[in-house]
């Protein structure tokens, strides 16, 4: 069985002349392993897949297919960055599944944040399923682990796993980025090319936006979270917090308060911003958002997103927080 310990003799890849050393190795072991094979790969558009799938167009080119599945709890532009970078920019064969229906359908009603995410994780991997089958001749499934998914077997990320991918359809793994860490993942995407918004991407849980709709889903409080996160993204580049602040989103909670608009009540929801740092997502710490800054933020959410009245910021670190509402 192949090993899943890091070779002692691997050097931390801390520039950018390591990281092509990475890439020239990585490329020349999976030209050997896939030969004139063919491979899928489910691309999210996070930094892991994004670099496995610009390892494998370097190393195979249209021998490697992938799918992005869009489940409709992505981030504004989301869906569009993967097909422009990898369809329109490196030419890759690139399956996108807009299965936005499919999901909210099955969400429907669901409010338990366990459930929601089991629901999500199971569809996906259905989704991912149906159309790797239609594909003829696939014998590789690529796979972006990093080391500390390997590692931290306990870890965050183990413990909020909503499901792998299909074990049944007996394809052989290609794991390429398997003995790299968060950070020298990102010094090779930058090496290959892929956009500072996609390598120095904050953390974006499995089921999205899903998971910051807090209670059953509706399409509209929805589009109020992707809306409202839009703008805190976009104020946090303009205010060069980019990749200073670990994470940051906003939350729309099932509940409603009294406001006033136009001279009229009106009961719209509240959006919560959370903006925290942590080393290991294990404890988390509130970032200090400048007063002017958030005031603009607000200003933003109450004037462009609709059915919002109110803006809140969560002071809240964790523990006794955690850093997701749900
Ligand atoms: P919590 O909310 O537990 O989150 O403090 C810690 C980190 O984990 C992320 N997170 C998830 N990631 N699937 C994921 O892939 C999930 O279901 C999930 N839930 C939380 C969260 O964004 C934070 O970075």
């Amino acid at each position: 069985m192949e090993s899943n310990k890091r070779p002692e003799s691997m050097e931390r890849i801390s520039s950018p002349a390591l990281a092509k050393g990475f890439i020239s190795e990585a490329v020349e072991s999976l030209r050997k392993q896939i030969g004139n094979g063919n491979v899928i790969l489910a691309l999210s558009g996070g930094v892991d897949s994004s670099v496995v799938a610009a390892l494998l167009i370097k190393a195979v080119g249209k021998q490697l297919t992938c799918i992005h599945v869009n489940h409709g709890l992505l981030r504004k532009g989301e869906p569009e960055q993967v097909v422009k970078v990898f369809r329109d920019q490196m030419d890759a064969n690139l399956i996108y599944i807009d299965a936005t229906d499919r999901f909210l359908g099955k969400l429907e009603g669901v409010s338990d944040p366990e459930q929601k995410r089991k629901i999500i994780g199971a569809e996906f991997i259905r989704v991912f399923e149906e159309e790797a089958r239609k594909l003829e001749g696939v014998r590789f499934l690529a796979q972006g682990t990093i080391y500390p998914d390997i590692i931290e077997s306990k870890g965050v990320k183990a413990h909020h796993n909503v499901g792998g991918l299909p074990e049944d359809l007996g394809f052989e793994l290609c794991e390429p980025i398997k003995f790299l860490y968060k950070d020298e993942v990102r010094v090779v995407g930058k090496e290959l090319g892929l956009p500072d918004s996609m390598v120095y991407r904050q953390p974006f849980p499995g089921p999205g936006l899903g998971v910051r709709c807090t209670g059953a889903i509706t399409r509209e409080r929805l589009e109020a979270v992707r809306e409202s996160d839009a703008i805190l993204r976009e104020e946090f580049a303009d205010a060069g917090l980019e990749g200073k602040v670990w994470q940051y989103f906003t939350v729309v909670p099932d509940y409603r308060s009294t406001g006033v608009r136009e001279g009229e009540r009106c009961w719209d929801w509240p959006v919560i911003i959370r903006a925290v740092n942590t080393r290991d997502a294990m404890s988390a710490t509130v970032e200090e958002i400048p007063y002017p800054l958030l005031k603009k933020i607000t200003d933003r959410i109450l004037s462009e997103v609709k059915g919002v009245n109110r803006v809140l910021y969560d002071l809240s670190p964790k523990p006794c927080a955690t850093i997701e509402w749900e």
